[in-house]
């Protein structure tokens, strides 16, 4: 009954790291490539659930476009958009609103993670029902198919959740129920500084990330001084079981070389992270040097960012606006 359609977002609350391009951007590309629609937004209307300096914002929203270009999305072939120019996102998040429970957004890891240690009190409403629009965001395009991280996991079963709550309350057979896809050797890429926590744009840390803008230098650096422990490779992936630190420089090498974390332990077994991380180096640089480059090209022309944005945010908006519009009518508005 549903078209295979791709949908999927990045926050433009920071620079891009190299957790959001391997376990997402350059996911969307292969997705692309493989010729399925695919819609990707700078979900914008997210990044605002905690503060964002204006200017910074627009420029960031930019910046993030142009690396969605540089890393391989081609926006004639996939439609790339900013969240708040199509506004079917806002108006849709809020019909969900009122299917979806407190309850359920409170069970949310994210918001507790968000909020911990703080006074969720003082946290944003947005922040707290921001699930809720992600379903929005997706559904809005009747999407069956969203390439994620790990960490976006629970967020997709909520939105399974609205999906299925809103066809059963209005007895109708209406929205998908989309499938996450979770793929590839890096799904959830670590922290460089803390093998507990995720590689994240809003680290407070900088040397706990690689971001795709770091010249060669930096990256070299950054690894460098990631955190491991003082073994060698081992033989086997399974000797990386309790090795969160060392699994994660694995699976990100392996990621960058499109192969898997068998193959990288075999080739640098018995080999210390004094061999491995400047090989690790190299290998993210020669991956990541062409991409911030076209990143610096594209960011010198912010006038043609802003109109394949503009572009891409009619050609959303041409197949959001119908599923809008019947949605209301099924609501009774
Ligand atoms: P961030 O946490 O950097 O702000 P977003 O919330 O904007 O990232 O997530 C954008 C996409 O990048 C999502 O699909 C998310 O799952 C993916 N992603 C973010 N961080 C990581 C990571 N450390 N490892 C793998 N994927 C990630
Ligand atoms: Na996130």
């Amino acid at each position: 009954k549903f078209t295979p359609r791709i949908f999927s977002g990045i926050q433009p609350s920071g620079g891009l790291t190299l957790g959001n391009y391997l376990g997402a951007l350059k996911r969307f590309v292969e997705k692309q490539d493989e010729g399925i629609e695919t819609i990707y937004c700078l979900v914008d209307l997210h990044a605002i659930t905690v503060w964002q300096d204006p200017e910074r914002l627009r420029n960031q929203t930019r910046e993030a476009a142009a690396g969605f270009i540089a890393a391989g999305i081609d926006p004639k072939r996939s439609i790339l958009f900013n969240q708040s120019q199509v506004p079917g996102h806002a108006q849709l998040a809020w019909i969900f609103n009122c299917v979806a429970r407190m309850g359920w957004m409170g069970r949310m890891t994210q918001w507790k993670d968000k909020t911990a240690g703080k006074d969720a009190e003082k946290a944003s409403l947005g922040l707290f029902a921001y699930p809720s629009l992600m379903a929005a965001d997706i559904l809005l395009y009747h999407a069956t198919h969203v390439p994620v991280g790990e960490d976006q996991k629970q967020h997709l079963e909520l939105t399974r959740d609205i999906a299925i709550k809103f066809n059963h309350d209005y007895k109708v057979d209406f929205f998908p129920v989309t499938e996450p896809v979770i793929e590839g050797a890096a799904t959830r890429v670590m922290s460089l500084r803390d093998g507990s926590k995720k590689m994240s744009k809003s680290d407070p840390s900088d040397a706990s990330r690689i971001n795709l803008t770091d010249d060669a230098d930096t990256i070299a650096q950054k690894f460098r001084k990631a955190r491991t422990d003082a073994e060698p490779l081992p033989e086997t992936v399974a000797g990386l079981k309790d090795r969160p630190e060392a699994r994660n420089l694995v699976n990100i090498y392996a990621a960058l070389a499109d192969t898997s974390a068998e193959k990288v332990v075999a080739d640098f077994a018995g080999q210390g992270f004094g061999a491995f991380k400047p090989a690790l180096a190299d290998l993210a640089v020669a991956k990541l040097a062409p991409i911030a480059d076209e990143m610096k090209r594209l960011m010198a022309d912010p006038a043609e960012i802003d109109r394949i944005l503009g572009d891409g945010a009619e050609r959303a908006n041409a197949i959001a606006e119908p599923i809008l519009n019947r949605t209301y009518d099924i609501v009774g508005m």
